[in-house]
């Protein structure tokens, strides 16, 4: 098949703001059914990522379009999920700081930028499936998805969940530091003018904030079994 006619194979878009469990859940749907995934926001943080690196400001525009254009990414399969190659350096942690974060939602702000990474994610489309993870996955990259679900959870939840998070990992930081770098991302995603976050008018809205991960997982689970997607899921 090539990559123009790719329009048959199925997509479940899985959008919303960060800290709602939405990667936690694309890679699990992936694993269930066997898929392809996205993870749109790690090439957004690539990019970042990249123009810090090389001194590109992430206000100039045409310079990020240009280093959108020359990057060379691969994901690949790593015994703790996916990794992240960028012209060869595995980034798969430095991409995921919080400074990254806040990079890739500068540099996500502008249309140019978008536009140059659009195609690049279309390609993504492969057979038997895929599985989307983002913030306009069923909005404006897979708008005719088969299922569009969008994840939500309160900012204070959100905040609690990554505190605990980066604990675990030996870092320190301050909740309330936390809560106010999250909520200026979520503003900045919602209010930039070029494909802001918000759910598709045909989306899911599943809230997270008072369920497990598990309570989660099976609501989306019988979401997928009622669009007949779910043959692969126990
Ligand atoms: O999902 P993640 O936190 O890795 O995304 C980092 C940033 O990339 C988001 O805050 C958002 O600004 C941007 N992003 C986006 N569109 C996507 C995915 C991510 O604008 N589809």
């Amino acid at each position: 098949m090539t990559e123009a006619d790719n329009s048959a194979v199925p997509v479940i878009t899985i959008d919303g703001p960060s800290g709602t469990g939405k990667g936690t859940v694309a890679r699990w749907l992936k694993r269930e059914l066997g898929w392809h995934l996205l993870d749109s926001g790690a090439l957004y943080r690539i990019l970042g990522y990249a123009a810090e690196t090389s001194q590109v400001d992430l206000d100039d525009e045409p310079a990020l379009v240009l280093t959108a254009a020359a990057l060379q990414v691969d994901f690949i399969e790593q015994d703790d999920g996916v990794g992240v190659l960028l012209a060869g350096s595995n980034v798969t942690d430095a991409i995921r700081t919080e400074a990254c974060g806040a990079a890739a939602s500068r540099v996500a702000a502008h249309a140019a930028v978008r536009s140059a990474l659009l195609e690049r994610q279309k390609k993504f489309r492969r057979n038997p499936g895929l599985v989307a993870d983002g913030r306009d996955m069923g909005t404006v990259v897979f708008p005719h998805a088969v299922l569009k679900i969008f994840l939500t959870a309160s900012a204070e939840e959100r905040a609690q969940r990554r505190y605990k998070q980066l604990k675990q990992k030996g870092i320190s930081v301050n909740l309330a530091q936390l809560l106010g770098e999250i909520t200026a991302r979520d503003r900045r995603d919602e209010e930039r003018a070029v494909a802001p976050l918000r759910p598709a008018t045909d989306a899911v809205i599943v809230d997270t904030t008072r369920s497990d991960i598990r309570a989660v997982e099976s609501h989306i689970k019988s979401l997928v079994t009622d669009r007949g997607l779910a043959r692969a899921i126990s």
